[in-house]
């Protein structure tokens, strides 16, 4: 399975490229970057970092800087930290690997070179993505799908995270996500709903640390940073899992409830972000547009089992 992974790292970016990177089935093509969780230098640097980290030939293409709604937002520190990967002591970084060209040209190339068969798991803002559609509307139907870890649809109670109504992928680029849900591409989100029932408690973390080599320490020692937030402000012991879930998706799909229907996205307003999704297209907002899969449910237990069982193997 050929496989584009867009992402902002961030410290579950990197539990997900790292589980990525050792799926057996996955050919992954490139790494493309984008800004959230440090701003486009730092989500660009941590990615090269990973890469070499984890021993990825794939290269890393730098992505958008600023998001299409043109509002900047400041980079979530307090769940990050300041580098964007728990403020774990980084290495020189040699930029010279980077790969020439843009993130949004990279995607158009890709699923022009190999049309029907890449995937791309978009793990930060939407703003690659769009930019790509808006370049060259035609790859929408190019691409064999699009998982992204994303929104909060308020199908297990639960809304949003970086504020009441929308959760943070979105709400950095709300503009971005509805042309993303928009396009004539398949769409599964994987959100809220069900990223926070997987939580990688801190004996959990401490195994994959002790088991999974030096990147299993390198998981769970950037980890310490983001089980401290989660541990104050949320009272959960350990941390959650999110991006790592849209990796699951492509390979066991089987793990997760879904629902079909038209996606709009919030792109202004008190509750900018929020995503809303409708069971037809008959309301004139999500007339016409594509029915797109939303996760309602998963397999908690498998998916923690999975995954610790890519990691240390
Ligand atoms: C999402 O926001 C980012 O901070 C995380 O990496 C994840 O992609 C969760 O809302
Ligand atoms: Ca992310």
């Amino acid at each position: 399975m050929k496989v584009i992974f867009d992402t902002d790292p961030g410290i579950d970016d990197a539990m997900a490229l790292l589980y990525l990177s050792k799926l057996p089935k996955v050919e992954l093509l490139g790494i493309t970057t984008v800004v959230g969780n440090a701003d486009i230098n730092g989500t660009t640097r941590n990615a090269l970092f990973l890469k070499e980290r984890f021993g990825i030939s794939a290269p890393v293409i730098r992505g958008a800087g600023e998001t299409l709604d043109g509002v900047a937002k400041p980079a979530a520190d307090a769940v990050h930290g300041a580098n964007g990967l728990g403020d774990v002591l980084l290495p020189m970084i040699d930029e010279t690997t980077l790969r020439p060209g843009t993130a949004s040209d990279f995607i158009i190339e890709t699923l022009r070179a190999h049309p029907g068969e890449v995937t791309i798991v978009a793990v930060g803002r939407m703003t690659n993505l769009a930019l790509a559609l808006r370049k060259d509307p035609g790859v929408a139907k190019l691409a064999n799908g699009v998982v992204i870890m994303g929104g909060a649809f308020g199908y297990k109670g639960r809304l949003g995270n970086v504020t009441p109504a929308a959760e943070a992928n979105i709400h950095g680029d709300p503009v971005a996500a509805d042309e993303v849900f928009g396009a004539a591409w398949p769409v599964v989100a994987v959100g809220l709903d069900v990223t926070h029932e997987i939580v990688l408690s801190n004996d959990y973390l401490a195994e994959l640390g002790r088991d999974g080599g030096e990147n299993g320490q390198l998981i769970a020692d950037m980890s310490a940073y983001y089980a401290r937030f989660y541990g104050e402000f949320l009272g959960i012991d350990g941390v959650v899992g999110h991006d790592l879930l849209a990796v699951t998706y492509l390979v066991h799909p089987e793990w997760f409830t879904t629902r079909l229907g038209p996606v709009r996205v919030l792109t202004d307003g008190i509750a900018v972000g929020q995503t809303i999704q409708a069971v037809s297209d008959r309301h004139p907002a999500w007339a016409g547009r594509p029915a797109q899969l939303v996760c309602t449910d998963i397999d908690a237990e498998a998916v923690l089992e999975h995954y610790r069982t890519i990691v240390t193997g």
